[in-house]
């Protein structure tokens, strides 16, 4: 994945007039890559939304677009000033720009994956399964299904992206299908958290609360055997020392 970003530092000084007149100015810092090599510091004054006067650090020296405009670049380009502003780059933007790097944008957090039955198959109707993916970021994620290793195209019903608002994302993607006996159905996640994407197997076709009572029903049956297996031996044993005894 090419991560191309164009990232904005805005710094906004706001002064209004009581008649309504707004003068304001911004500074932006522009870099398309991490490693910070081509950081653009750009700092514009604004009268009621028109930009009259520009620094571009790659240009070096302030730019008027207005009468007043050019006149204040004569002023501010001849000033020992321009020492300072062109220090910005690196005291403001590149500075900043390493913190968002390290603390956001490089940030990667692993999703949660969990497989569920939705619904079982019955009665001519197909059976769903959800494949939902927690907790991870950025957001941009690939969940799909595959069957018997094959890339399921038509029967994936839908998919729900959702933000957690706390920086995490969540995903939920549903597979109407029908089973049939020897095929495997898996969900793959694929995340820019991990080098390649994740495959997870769906291990059965019972749903979590059916695969519980098919647990302690399996228990009961095994203790049912131990206890009639014991039971026999013990009356065995009993009937088998009652011979011992002479009559
Ligand atoms: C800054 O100046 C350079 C060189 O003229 C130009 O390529 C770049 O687009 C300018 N940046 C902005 C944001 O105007």
């Amino acid at each position: 994945m090419i991560l191309t970003l164009q990232l904005l530092l805005a710094l906004s000084l706001t002064v209004r007039t009581a008649d309504g007149y707004d003068h304001y100015r911004i500074t932006d810092c522009f870099t398309t890559s991490s490693d910070l090599t081509d950081v653009e510091y750009i700092d514009t004054y604004y009268f009621n939304k028109d930009p009259y006067i520009q620094f571009n650090s790659t240009v070096g020296k302030w730019v008027g677009f207005t009468e007043h405009g050019v006149k204040c670049a004569e002023h501010w380009n001849d000033d020992l000033d321009l020492q300072q502003i062109r220090a910005e780059v690196d005291r403001y933007c590149k500075f900043n720009l390493n913190i968002n790097f390290c603390d956001v944008l490089e940030k990667t957090v692993k999703p949660r994956v969990k497989l569920v039955a939705e619904k079982q198959a019955s009665g001519g109707h197909p059976a769903m399964l959800m494949c939902s993916a927690y907790d991870f970021y950025p957001p941009a994620i690939d969940v799909y299904w595959l069957k018997d290793g094959q890339k399921v195209t038509g029967d994936v019903t839908s998919i729900e992206e959702m933000a957690d608002g706390d920086w995490y994302y969540q995903i939920h993607s549903h597979l109407e299908y029908m089973p049939t006996s020897g095929e495997k159905i898996s969900c793959v996640v694929d995340h820019i958290s991990s080098k390649e994407p994740i495959i997870y197997d769906w291990d059965g076709f019972l749903p979590a609360s059916e695969k519980n009572k098919f647990a302690i029903g399996t228990s009961g049956l095994v203790l049912g055997i131990i206890l009639t297996a014991a039971g026999f031996l013990y009356y065995k044993k009993k009937s088998s020392g009652r011979n011992l005894v002479p009559s």
